[in-house]
């Protein structure tokens, strides 16, 4: 309570200065789309109420360059040298977002590579999205080549075969009088939740087990969208739902001030060693008949030269929803709660594309947003220098952390088991 009061008064001044800071990182890192002329008197508007958007390609981030080499010569070197351990299945059993409602509007026709799949993604004209695969039963076109939207259905761009969106039948061949019962797509069970698209993917094609939560203040629009990143990660997707249960890693890894950056040989730089992340972690699964989720409740704060700044304290609920979802709630005493809503959709057994998208009150200005867009950002692509370069163990050297209150409980062999049990549900292990 004394240390509250002490800062009491210099609080404000901080935080204005802190604000001002951030205002100038989020919009030097995230740029909007402002004319640089205009820069001058359009700077505030866009840092209080622009989006962000910040997209990385697969070889952008988590390799260290070697001499005479460039990023994308190292990342193709350390993907073709990694070890890439003895992996468990490559796509557990889970929704999985594809894109973003707003990219496909009625009749729009998306094609999209994912799980090891070739998905025709289109909206019909009663509004619905719909997912088939994407190659033509017929002659193999792909339908999303090219393709049209005809009512509920797709029409194949080669002989103008139709298929129906909601269970693949094939409904007209132009030069056919009648059409087989057996002509017919596959279908994939999709839904739209939080404003994105989401297809089931399960290793023996059943049906969805469960379905993705709605976030209400998204639905409600009481939060709003204020940006985004993107990111590739060269790893299996196992690694990184795992990463949130390991609180081991939280001190060491993302102990170390944001300002130091990405770069691990740097990160613990004398330069910014007076700044100190701290976090506080505690994982669980859930309980029937939430058995695919788990929460971490994770408390944040940071220290300068020593001194704790309570105003900056964060508690963030981190709630994962099978293997490829998280629900990370922020809330803070008076800058507001928001969301960011975390997805990893494999593109290859070893490619995860992840994406971030935050959520924020309506009433706070958007660089509140940004900047925690951009901190979960820097500490998100350290990880992924971890994930880029390690070798997948299927048989961990794990440690216990001691009585009496372990403090990685996630980390001892039964419970990490379990971890992976309740989200990767993979047909081995079921
Ligand atoms: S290949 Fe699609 S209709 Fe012929
Ligand atoms: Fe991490």
């Amino acid at each position: 309570m004394g240390s509250w009061c002490s800062w009491s008064l210099a609080s404000p001044l901080l935080l204005l200065l802190l604000l001002f800071l951030c205002a100038i990182g989020a919009q030097l890192l995230f740029p909007s789309p402002v004319d640089p002329e205009r820069w001058g008197r359009a700077l505030l508007p866009p840092l209080l109420f622009v989006a962000a958007g910040l997209r990385r390609s697969p070889e952008q981030v988590g390799y260290l360059p070697e001499p005479g080499w460039s990023y994308r010569q190292t990342a193709r070197r350390v993907r073709r040298s990694r070890r890439t351990g003895d992996l468990p299945p490559l796509y557990p059993n889970g929704w999985y977002r594809l894109l973003d409602s707003h990219l496909l509007p009625w009749g729009g026709v998306r094609s999209l590579a994912v799980l090891g799949e070739q998905l025709a993604v289109f909206r019909g004209l009663d509004g619905r999205a719909y997912v088939v695969d994407a190659y033509c039963p017929h002659l193999g076109a792909n339908l999303a080549a090219g393709g049209h939207v005809v009512g509920d259905c797709i029409e194949c761009p080669f002989h103008g075969w139709q298929f129906r969106g909601k269970d693949g039948k094939c409904m007209r061949i132009p030069y056919a009088e009648k059409v087989p019962d057996f002509a017919k797509i596959k279908t994939w069970p999709s839904c739209e939740a939080n404003g994105q698209i989401l297809v089931w993917y399960h290793c023996d094609g059943t049906e969805p087990a469960w379905s993705v939560p709605e976030q209400e203040e998204i639905a409600s629009q009481e939060w709003v969208y204020r940006g985004h990143t993107e990111h590739y990660v060269n790893a299996h997707i196992e690694e990184i739902p795992e990463n949130a249960a390991d609180a081991a890693h939280l001190a060491f890894l993302h102990g170390p001030a944001i300002m130091s950056g990405v770069d691990l040989r740097f990160t613990n730089s004398r330069l910014w060693e007076f700044v100190k992340h701290h976090w506080k972690a505690n994982w669980q699964p859930e309980p029937e008949p939430s058995r695919h989720c788990s929460q971490m409740v994770v408390e944040h704060s940071l220290t300068v030269f020593g001194r704790h700044l309570p105003f900056l304290d964060v508690m963030v609920t981190a709630r994962q929803v099978g293997p490829a979802l998280v629900f990370l709630v922020f809330e803070h005493a008076f800058l507001g709660r928001g969301l960011l809503l975390q997805s990893v959709t494999p593109v290859e057994p070893l490619l995860q594309h992840v994406v971030h998208r935050i959520y924020y009150q309506r009433n706070v200005p958007a660089v509140i947003p940004k900047f925690i867009l951009k901190a979960e950002c820097i500490q998100f692509e350290r990880d992924i220098m971890i994930w880029n370069n390690k070798q997948y163990m299927s048989k961990p050297l794990l440690v216990y952390a001691g009585p009496p209150a372990p403090q990685f409980p996630s980390m001892k062999t039964s419970q990490r088991w379990r971890f992976i049990k309740i989200l990767c549900c993979y047909k081995s292990i079921n």
